[in-house]
């Protein structure tokens, strides 16, 4: 540990020394934890990344050349019942039913694995636990999580294979998480498929001054380093992992050693999304992909998704917050949107690649969020609406007040061979649980909605009418496509006589 002296003589001329405002009071136990805090901090990124904070970000430059990428639509073969019409593709580079054929073989071969990325604070929905554990099931209350994993345990039974399920955290969410899962028997996935592993964080600074922000008197204040942070978290040891190779080496080398090829990427707060499609996998493959997206079409110019361009050839992402007005407005001669993909955050990506990119740390860049991160008081004129001092207490900011470094997994697109982009349907395919019930949109509420509507769509398909009103919800372990729960329903003499569903249902 570093004596007060030590550190002041470093923190002096980075102009950082209010992190030792409080070290006095502080016991040995807590300056100790302090120092190390400290000394891990790189201060020369983080000021380098300060003095750059304004800089327009690279991808604003480009949307003065930004075109619509080339992609096509996945066959909604999860919501209908009939067999691929081969002749309605024609037009298509790959036959769908050969991009089925050959995420099936790679299903069946075993050489998939997922990984979910649930390590974010989820400020916005306000909901002071991990996202993934949030209640979504309209009629069962069951978590994000638990749809997931049954999602997967109903591809890995259908397909014969084992599939790992590495889920992203961070250190505000680990402990929670492995608890959660443990509490909850993996909700019947084995042991051995389930590998949690801790993303890395960095630190918060004030967004007027780049001070480094503490989050008590003895800890400074840090957030996890984007979604981005799991390229780096899966090559990195996690020392508290039960798996032998995870805990020395990290996911990668596990995944590697178990012979996975091909990753399907997705984010906790999406429960309705078709984990494993065999078509999108097919697609990926038949390809020589090294990083595939799932897009879906934006129905205003500014929704907020990343938006997804072609720039002098190669694809990128466009954050919707750095896409000017202009550029999201321009339309085509038939009216419709010139930048029209929005990325949903779903992506195959080739085990090798992730490899190749994991070793260098300049893979990925910084982005800056503007945020709302809660600080101890520094300024000794600070009072509270009752005129009582602020100093030494922790304030939770109304408004945003400091500066997240942040590395995006879309950023890795441009280096990338082949990368495709598929269309899917914005309505059966994603459903993001972002704000907090009191919002508009992207709330508890529509996500539910959103996930019965899925299930009367494909109730409707197999000609079942659902009465107004009438809550529907299906689990995957039940039936995982429109298909399955007919023949489920059929086996069971479930299908009501009326053809009309009266009542709530939960089918599990
Ligand atoms: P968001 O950017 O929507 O963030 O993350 P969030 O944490 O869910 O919510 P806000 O912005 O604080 O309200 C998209 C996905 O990326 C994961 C999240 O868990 C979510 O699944 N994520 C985000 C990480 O795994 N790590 C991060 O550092 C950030």
């Amino acid at each position: 540990m570093q004596t007060k002296e030590q550190l002041l003589k470093k923190l002096r001329p980075l102009g950082q020394t209010q992190l030792l405002t409080f070290w006095d009071e502080l016991d040995s136990e807590q300056q100790q934890s302090l120092s190390l805090q400290i000394e891990e901090i790189d201060f020369d990124e983080l000021n380098a990344l300060f003095e750059h904070r304004n800089d327009p970000p690279a991808s604003a430059a480009m949307a003065d050349r930004a075109k619509e990428p080339v992609s096509f639509r996945l066959s909604d073969t999860r919501e209908q019942i009939l067999p691929l019409d081969d002749r309605l593709y024609k037009d298509y580079q790959y036959n769908p039913n050969e991009a089925i054929a050959a995420g099936e073989k790679a299903l069946r071969n075993g050489k998939l694995a997922i990984v979910v990325v649930a390590g974010g604070q989820g400020t916005r929905l306000d909901f002071h636990h991990a996202k993934g554990i949030f209640p979504i099931g309209p009629v069962s209350g069951v978590s994000l999580f638990q749809i997931h994993i049954e999602r997967i345990r109903a591809m890995s039974k259908k397909y014969g294979a084992r599939i790992p399920f590495c889920i992203q955290t961070s250190p505000a969410t680990h402990q929670e998480t492995i608890d959660y899962f443990r509490a909850n028997h993996n909700f019947g996935l084995a042991e051995e498929d389930v590998l949690i592993f801790c993303q890395s964080t960095m630190p918060s600074v004030d967004w007027n001054d780049g001070k480094v922000l503490l989050a008590a008197k003895d800890r400074i204040a840090r957030s996890p380093d984007g979604h981005g942070g799991m390229l780096f978290a899966i090559n990195s040891p996690q020392p508290d992992s039960p798996i032998p190779t995870v805990a020395e080496k990290g996911i990668l080398a596990e995944l590697i050693r178990r012979q996975k090829e091909e990753i399907f990427y997705f984010q906790v707060d999406n429960p309705v999304i078709d984990i494993c499609s065999p078509e999108f996998i097919g697609y990926h493959l038949l390809s020589g992909s090294e990083f595939s997206s799932q897009v879906i079409r934006k129905q205003h110019p500014q929704d907020r998704v990343g938006n997804m361009v072609l720039v002098d050839g190669k694809l990128n992402v466009i954050e919707y917050c750095d896409l000017p007005d202009e550029a999201a407005q321009r339309r085509k001669p038939d009216g419709s949107l010139e930048i029209w993909a929005g990325s949903i955050a779903v992506h195959m990506m080739n085990i090798d690649f992730l490899r190749r990119k994991a070793s260098y740390s300049s893979s990925l860049p910084f982005h800056i969020a503007k945020k709302k991160v809660p600080y101890v008081v520094l300024d000794p004129t600070l009072k509270n609406e009752n005129g009582i001092p602020l100093y030494g207490s922790v304030l939770k900011p109304k408004t945003p007040n400091a500066i997240k470094y942040e590395k995006f997994i879309f950023d890795l697109l441009p280096q990338a061979k082949n990368p495709i982009v598929i269309e899917v349907d914005i309505q059966t395919c994603f459903a993001p649980l972002k704000n907090h019930p009191d919002q508009p949109t992207d709330n508890p509420q529509t996500v539910r909605k959103q996930l019965c509507d899925l299930y009367r769509l494909w109730l409707n398909n197999i000609g079942i009418r659902v009465a107004d009103n009438v809550l529907v919800e299906i689990s995957p372990l039940f039936a995982n496509s429109a298909k399955e729960l007919k023949q489920q329903l059929e086996k069971r003499s479930m299908i009501p006589d009326s053809g009309v569903i009266e009542q709530s249902v939960y089918w599990q």
